[in-house]
């Protein structure tokens, strides 16, 4: 028989003890008989989208637009482009996580024959290329005329010209579709700094640029369709005015439509998931939330739901809980939620109040598929805004979606069910900053490699084995007392330095 210590997830969550969070807790480490490599992070996110990766990042207008998107979809996780923008807007993000090839510039910047050097040169000095395809009337799309590059305009004195009459007409073009090692194999043979890619009537499509061709590099964990275009997420809110919005998604190829309420359990929601499967079951998966008790979770999945989101006031930024004196600790949360939603075989992600690898880990253990996070992607290249600098420190802008900084920029209907309630605004949010954390290329190998370790630890070989522990009870826990904790944490150092990516956040 086999010798157990610690207790079980059951035991640790008795109700009589409180709700615990996740530094209240610890797993005991299992028998390591294999290598970290071999640790399979592959998940699903909902009923039928497959992740590589455990990642989500959430729909914040300061966490993901299309940049983090693509990286996170290149690199095997989902990105949830938020809503704190018009219709038009939340689809062209979309199109633009779906047009993306790897290697191939697909939004290229153009200019018109009409527009003059002195435009080449604010190009320039805004994006640091001179190498720009021509257009008629300058469209992204329009046919391609010419291209002008730094020979074309270096030497010409008058800023005034119009690109007619320097650009050269006589460009090296090749057919859209052909494949990026082709296109480096064409670049190659042209000696050109550039080639555009063209479709059937000469209109540009895509770019490739020689300056790339060393940087590109490949993604086998990519979360692609059966098109073979990445993967993306979009929130939406409850309001009926939304459904538009949800047919626009659809029509610009989202995948995942995840409705952001911080109640999810509302008539209003339910109402939007039942109308959604309607219209759209068959073209996204819908992922309802938020929330954090077995008998919500059950009422969304038997709306519909796809996929659950959990939390309700662990978030980072977040004041939900202190104003509205509703939520529940989130690891209390994930695990009552997980083993509902596992009834039902429907996956479910935890959302909000991860600062660290560890917390990713545990969310884990106690049944979440992936995990949702705002906190550890802001201050990342790829979240939305720029780098500033306090004292000399980098850093990026980091908000709460109900902050009063975010609500007046839109972002206010999550946390309201009405039109008319849109008087008075009460903040369930903060706005700040966060420390600079460097590119995801870097960053979420970075994840990966502390995950796949921690794992190891357990003596788990992936997550779905994980899972299989957490329910056959032999993923073993244990409570930390306050002494456990300090205990846990660096303590009795006159002083210390920590360096590694994961401490530039
Ligand atoms: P973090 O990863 O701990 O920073 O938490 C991010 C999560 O907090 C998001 O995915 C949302 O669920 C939640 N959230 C975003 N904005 C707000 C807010 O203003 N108030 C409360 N929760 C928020």
């Amino acid at each position: 028989m086999a010798i157990l210590d610690g207790i079980s997830a059951g035991d640790l969550m008795d109700p009589q003890n409180g709700g615990i969070s996740y530094d209240d807790f610890i797993l005991l480490p299992g028998h390591i008989d294999f290598h970290h490599q071999e640790v399979d992070l592959s998940t699903r996110v909902s009923k039928r989208i497959k992740l590589n990766l455990p990642f989500v990042s959430s729909p914040m207008d300061t966490v993901t637009e299309n940049e983090m998107a693509i990286k996170l979809a290149l690199l095997g996780g989902l990105g949830v482009i938020h809503y704190n923008n018009s219709v038009e807007e939340q689809a062209e993000e979309i199109r633009k996580v779906k047009r993306f090839e790897n290697g191939f510039i697909t939004a290229p910047v153009v200019l018109g024959p009409d527009a003059t050097l002195a435009d080449v040169d604010r190009i320039k000095e805004r994006y640091g290329f001179s190498g720009i395809p021509i257009t008629e009337g300058g469209e992204a799309s329009g046919r391609l005329v010419g291209i002008v590059t730094n020979r074309d305009v270096e030497f010409e004195p008058d800023r005034s010209r119009p690109l007619r009459e320097v650009m050269t007409t006589e460009v090296v073009t090749a057919p859209a579709g052909i494949t990026l090692q082709e296109a480096n194999d064409h670049l190659r043979r042209s000696k050109k700094g550039k080639l555009p890619l063209v479709d059937g009537k000469g209109r540009l499509v895509s770019l490739i640029s020689r300056r790339d061709l060393l940087k590109n590099r490949d993604y086998p964990e990519a979360i692609k369709n059966e098109r073979k275009q990445l993967r993306v997420g979009a929130a939406v809110s409850t309001r009926d005015a939304d459904r538009e919005r949800v047919a626009a998604l659809v029509e610009a190829g989202v995948d995942l439509i995840v409705i952001d309420a911080a109640q999810g359990d509302s008539i209003y929601e339910i109402r939007l998931l039942e109308w959604m499967k309607q219209e759209f079951g068959d073209r996204v998966d819908v992922m309802g939330g938020n929330v954090v008790t077995r008998a919500q979770a059950r009422r969304l999945i038997e709306a519909g739901a796809d996929g659950l989101r959990i939390g309700m006031g662990p978030g980072s930024i977040c004041t939900t809980q202190g104003t509205m004196a509703v939520g529940r600790a989130q690891a209390t949360a994930v695990f009552n939620t997980a083993l509902e939603a596992r009834e039902h075989d429907v996956p479910i992600l935890a959302d909000g109040g991860i600062s660290q690898i560890g917390h990713i880990a545990k969310a884990l253990a106690l049944g979440a598929s992936a995990v949702m996070m705002g906190y550890m992607f802001a201050g990342t290249e790829e979240a939305p805004g720029e780098y500033f600098y306090d004292n000399g420190i980098r850093l990026k802008r980091y908000r709460g979606m109900a902050s009063i900084e975010a609500m007046a920029a839109g972002g206010d209907k999550r946390y309201m069910t009405r039109a008319d309630d849109r008087k008075v605004k009460v903040a369930q949010g903060v706005s700040g900053s966060v420390l600079d954390k460097g590119p995801l290329d870097l960053y979420v190998p970075y994840l990966v490699q502390g995950l796949r370790q921690s794992l190891q630890d357990m003596g788990v070989k992936g997550v779905s084995v994980l899972h299989e522990a957490l329910i056959g009870e032999t993923l073993r826990f244990e409570r930390r007392t306050h002494a456990a904790q300090i205990e846990g944490g660096v303590h009795g150092l006159y002083n210390y330095s920590e360096s590694g990516l994961g401490m530039r956040g």
